[in-house]
Parts: structure tokens; sequence; C-alpha cells
């Protein structure tokens, strides 16, 4: 193995540690506590355990962190009551609405009825436009924290060639958007690109983003590249014994990284640098709405 690892655990400290500095110096100084809602519907477990160790962070760097959980059959109006609620409590500053939503609710008109100013996931039709234009706006967390270790590990990302593989509007689109204010050469690339091996061996850095495990291998990586894996997937894992699972990205870990210059590692790289961004979105939120 040749590639530096990125190590977004660490990198996520950092600035959780400055999250919470800053959260300090609010109560202290203006009597301000930041306030996170996080809304799940439905009991997915992998949501489950996002939407836990979100709170968990949340209080963790002295923010307000209030969990909300609705049935999977809760009609939508109840959805958007609660959403009007949060929109007009002074004690939230930020609204999270775990995704994917059972199928009978409508997700845009959901997440289009968040505050803007307190829509901490970005997702909201007004801070994609701004983001678009680049404009100040709300920054996907996961994007964000990609962005955040690709800019510590480079410093400038001018004039690079960035393949972003996957479209999704929670990470492919808002990091391309991300990569090309960076100055990037930016490709967006998905299920239907034409001989995707070879898109991505033109790319400086790669960031996958599909939700297939390991589906990107070493033969795809240009020599010295920045592999960025948002991926996290859980396989068998009968080695570990019977009925055990692991975690793997949309990388297979091994053959990108004997190739690669730098790569994330999975868990451990994206995951903690998406909840991290997530507690500074909320900060930046509060701030926002105090002047
Ligand atoms: N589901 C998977 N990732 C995310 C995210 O970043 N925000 C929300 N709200 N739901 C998600």
């Amino acid at each position: 193995m040749s590639a530096t690892i990125i190590d977004g655990k660490a990198f996520a400290a950092t600035v959780r540690e400055k999250v919470a500095g800053h959260v300090a110096r609010l109560k202290e100084e203006h009597g301000i506590t930041p306030g996170l809602a996080v809304v799940l519907v439905g009991e997915d477990p992998a949501s489950q355990v996002y939407v836990r160790s979100k709170n968990k962070a949340t209080k963790e760097a002295g923010m307000l962190g209030v969990e909300y959980r609705l049935d999977a059959d809760a009609p939508q109006d109840e959805l958007l009551r609660l959403i009007e609620d949060l929109n007009t409590n002074p004690e939230i500053h930020g609204i999270l609405v775990q995704l994917p939503l059972p199928g009978h609710l409508n997700e845009d008109l959901v997440i289009n009825a968040i505050d803007p100013a307190k829509d901490v996931d970005g997702f909201h039709i007004s801070n994609v436009g701004l983001l678009g234009t680049g404009q100040k706006s709300m920054v996907p967390c996961t994007p964000l924290g990609c962005l955040m270790m690709l800019r510590d590990h480079h410093g400038s990302l001018s004039g690079m060639n960035a393949v972003v593989i996957g479209r999704s509007n929670i990470v492919g689109k808002p990091m391309a958007q991300l990569l090309l204010g960076d100055s990037c050469t930016v490709t967006i690339a998905h299920s239907r690109t034409k001989d995707l091996p070879e898109v991505v061996r033109r790319a400086d850095i790669v960031v996958a983003a599909v939700g297939r495990p390991e589906m990107v291998t070493g033969d795809w990586i240009k020599p010295g590249a920045t592999v960025i894996d948002v991926g996290i997937n859980r396989i068998d894992a009968p080695e570990k014994g019977e009925g055990k699972t692991r975690l793997v990205g949309d990388c297979d870990f091994d053959s990108c990284a004997a190739v690669a210059g730098a790569i994330t590692p999975v868990p451990g790289g994206v995951g903690p640098m998406t909840i991290a961004c997530l507690l500074a979105n909320t900060v930046t939120a509060c701030c926002r709405a105090n002047g």
C-alpha cells in the first residue's frame, strides 16, 4: 500500500472541538445555546443509528439536541405540522429530517417546508439554488466534509480533474458544485456513463458516492490520485463468523490504496466528517439567526 490514509475521524475531532469552543463562547458571551432538531420517521435500522449518533454528537458539543420520532405510517400533515412548529421555535436553529422517508411521504414537499435558514442539510431548493450560483448558503454536510478533507490534503484544488461518481441530490450534485467552486474541472459520472473505468482513470480526484460495495477497483485509479470514498455498505463477512457483517465503501480499499496517492478509509473517513459538518452548520445557522 502506498497511499496516505486521510484520517477523517481525527480531522472530525478537531472540527468538533472548534465547534464546541464556539458553542461555549455563544453561551457565555451571548446566553445563546445552538439547538438542532433531528426528525426520524419510521424504524429503518441504518437511519436509527445515524440519528442517534447525530444527536449524541450535538449534545457532546454543548448544544441542545432534540430527537423527534414519528411512526412509519405517520400522515404527511403530522410531519408538516412538526416542521412548522420547529420553524417557529426560537430554541431550534437547525432542522434535519432523516432521509429516506417512507414511500407515502413526499420528500421534496417535506424538505421544502423547512425554513431555509434552519435547513442544516442544505437540501431546500433555495439553498440548492444559492450553492449552484456561488452564493452564501447552507452546504450539504457530506460534500462539505469531503471538500474540507481535500483542501486540507492538497491546499488548492484549482485546475485538478475531479470525477464524482453518483448524481444524488444529497452528495453527487452538491459535491460537483463545490469542486467547481474550487476551480476543478468536474465530471459527474453515473450508472449510465460509458466506459466508467476510463473516465475515472483521468481523475486527479475521485469522489465515489454510488452505494455499490467495492465497485471502484485499483485499476480504475490514476497513480497518485486522491480517492474520497463516500459509500457505507454493509456486506456479509463469513470470514468473521456465521452471520457476521462488515462495513465497506464504494471503493475496494486495498487495490485502490495500492495505486492512489491518498484515500479515505471506511469506516473512519467521510462518515465522521459528515457529523462534524452538521454541527458546524448548526452553529452557523444559530449565528446567522442572531445577527
Ligand atoms: N440520509 C443519508 N444521508 C443523509 C443526510 O446527509 N441528511 C439527511 N437528512 N438524511 C440523510
